[in-house]
């Protein structure tokens, strides 16, 4: 299919004896962000390297803009923009200078300037490179996949290092590619960078898929149980509230918590009553599982 920009289909690829990837299918469509998670180690960069051609597969399918990335053909890489886990260009450049360089490699570059201020490097145009701070390197890497006018854009762990304004401005930059019909993947440790800009999640863990899904329902997610918390108004007993027979509420130092698949007539039924009492249900919160939640049960991985 034509709207099916990368499709992946049983992926292999051992380091000596050790199977870093093991059997990896997904596919991404046009214009989609996927964001493919996964603890250390998982064979996350092996993934991206060989869609990018930079590794060359085991086994398995693999399909990059109707093409095989192992054949590192031109055309398909003129069309492809990469921001590597750890990006090697000449430090004593200037910011302009290299980007300059790099879009000399393509055959419809975005221009240098825009590339420059799009990254939010607008005042370190003529700055060596290696005056700049981790974060404004990390932004000068993603300059350099983007001045190739890419169709598609491959960004491992692209916004490590940025302080929190810089990621949110690169995640509106990402947002932007996308409305521009652009197809970008992303892996990042990230939860909130994967829930604010994925159209797909794929979870990887020790070289192989545990799930898919949006971020909103990996894992079962949106069917989790929702936890509702507040502290019990003092002078009231337990059994007091108007909670449902059935639930077991939890008291730790003050605090109630219960636990059930859908808290909305519990909630009418407790502010109903704090309302009619005059009382005030200090700290309610309600809090189904986050992203994070969901791929710390899937990965194992909480330590
Ligand atoms: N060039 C290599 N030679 C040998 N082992 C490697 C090489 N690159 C990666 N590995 C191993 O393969 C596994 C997957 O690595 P990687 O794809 O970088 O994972 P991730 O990006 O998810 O952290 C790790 O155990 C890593 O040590
Ligand atoms: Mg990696």
């Amino acid at each position: 299919m034509d709207d099916i920009v990368i499709s992946v289909k049983g992926l292999t690829k051992s380091y000596g004896g050790f199977e870093a990837v093991r059997g990896v299918d997904f596919e991404v469509r046009r214009g989609h962000v996927l964001a493919l998670l996964g603890p250390n180690g998982a064979g996350k960069t092996t993934t991206v390297e060989i869609l990018e051609g930079y590794r060359q597969r085991d086994g398995g399918e693999v399909s990059v803009l109707g093409r095989d990335p192992s054949h590192r053909d031109k055309e398909l890489r003129s069309r492809v923009g990469i921001v590597l886990q750890e990006c090697a260009v000449d430090q004593y450049l200037t910011v302009t200078e290299a980007i300059t360089q790099r879009a000399g490699l393509y055959p419809d570059p975005r221009p240098v300037d825009e590339v420059v201020s799009m990254v939010g490097l607008g005042a370190k145009g003529r700055c060596r490179i290696k005056t700049l701070s981790g974060g404004q390197q990390r932004r000068l890497d993603l300059g350099l996949a983007l001045v190739g006018n890419p169709e598609l854009i491959f960004l491992d762990e692209p916004t490590t290092g940025f302080d929190p304004s810089a990621r949110r401005e690169s995640w509106e930059l990402v947002r932007g590619l996308c409305a521009e019909g652009r197809t970008v993947v992303l892996t990042t440790h990230y939860m909130d960078e994967a829930q604010a800009l994925a159209d797909q999640v794929t979870v990887i863990a020790a070289g192989k898929v545990v799930a898919s899904g949006t971020p909103d329902t990996l894992g079962g997610r949106d069917q989790g149980e929702t936890t509702v918390r507040f502290v019990l108004p003092a002078g009231v007993e337990l059994c007091e509230l108007p909670l449902p027979p059935d639930l077991r509420p939890e008291v730790r130092c003050g605090v109630v918590e219960v636990r059930l698949p859908d808290a909305t007539a519990l909630l009418h039924d407790l502010t109903g009553w704090a309302l009619a009492r005059g009382q005030v249900l200090d700290g309610l919160k309600v809090r189904r599982p986050s992203l994070e939640d969901v791929y710390l049960d899937l990965t194992g991985d909480d330590g």
